[in-house]
């Protein structure tokens, strides 16, 4: 399954706003279709949306007017995940090259992607197999497999390296309001994947760290720092205070294209404020879609090449 693709001179994706009820695909064949799937969530998670970033420079081009325009709306459609921007700059850089030049840029950064979720589910399961022995109970955040990466995925990828392995105990996917990505992206992974598992609500999450139910926590990120706090869906800040009251491993699983050397710390990342609306249709709310999580409550970072101690290097 690949979740974004580039097809017959348009991106295809996995319509994520209508699973898991319908499986459904997406034509995207201008810039402004390519914008409100990513506004509105369609097509999302970091590595997914770096992909879409780059992609959508090559429509773009292939348009051709207002190129500067297209490309900051790109950039722009969502703040948070730094792949986004990244991506669209990375295929923008090759405008001068022509068309084609773009396009394959887009497709190296989808390859690149790809062969960064193999490597980050192998060396993932082997650090949680080393750090919390045969077996580990697991509880997860959000969605991270395959649907926010073009395959596999990070955090989840490695809850399913696991599963192939024989070496997966529990997994407890919190549900992740107000979108529910964990009750509907990655149940609906996990039941493709034969995998048994459970979804709480995002609150019981550190209770049942704190009553011995989980043996590590591992999440995705939508932009690491310079000092490695880690940026993710909201709710992750939470499920790692529990991990570290409980004394149980954090991971954050990401790629290098997550990591952000130019912004310093969590306080820099602009954080996408989302509408009231997804939250309560009668009363004022407040939607963060991201919180952050401070680098000191992060056992390791797993990315595609290294794994990362920030408790230790900062
Ligand atoms: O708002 P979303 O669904 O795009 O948020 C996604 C997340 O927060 C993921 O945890 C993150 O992008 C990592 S995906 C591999």
């Amino acid at each position: 399954m690949r979740t974004i693709d580039w097809v017959d001179d348009a991106i295809v994706i996995i319509d994520q706003t209508a699973l898991p009820a319908e499986e459904r695909l997406l034509r995207l064949t201008t810039v402004e279709e390519l914008i409100a799937a990513v506004r509105s969530l369609a097509v999302r998670g970091a590595p997914a949306l770096g992909v879409a970033g780059a992609l959508g420079v090559a429509l773009a081009v292939r348009i051709g007017s207002d190129l500067e325009e297209q490309v900051r709306a790109i950039e722009t459609a969502r703040p948070t995940a730094v792949n986004l921007a990244r991506g669209a700059r990375r295929a923008a850089s090759r405008i001068p090259d022509g068309p084609e030049a773009v396009l394959e840029e887009a497709l190296a950064i989808r390859d690149e992607e790809i062969a960064a979720s193999a490597a980050m589910a192998t060396r993932g399961a082997d650090l949680i197999t080393e750090l919390c022995g045969p077996r580990p109970r697991m509880l997860t955040h959000c969605n991270t497999g395959a649907l926010a990466a073009v395959t596999v995925g990070t955090a989840l990828g490695v809850v399913l390296e696991l599963h192939r392995r024989g070496a997966l105990g529990d997994v407890i996917a919190s549900e992740t309001r107000p979108l529910l990505q964990g009750a509907r992206l990655t149940a609906w992974e996990l039941s493709r994947a034969g995998v048994d598992f459970r979804v709480a609500v995002d609150g019981a999450g550190p209770f049942l760290m704190a009553r011995g139910e989980v043996d590590a926590v591992v999440v995705g990120a939508d932009r690491i720092c310079a000092n490695g706090d880690t940026v993710n869906k909201i709710g992750t800040y939470a499920h790692a205070l529990g991990a570290h009251r409980a004394g149980i491993p954090f991971l954050v699983v990401a790629p290098e294209s997550t990591i952000d050397a130019d912004t310093p710390d969590g306080a820099a990342v602009p954080i996408e404020d989302r509408t009231q609306d997804e939250v309560n249709g009668s009363f004022p709310a407040a939607n963060p879609a991201f919180d952050v999580t401070p680098h000191d409550l992060i056992t390791a970072i797993v990315t595609d090449r290294r794994v990362i101690r920030p408790a230790e290097k900062w």
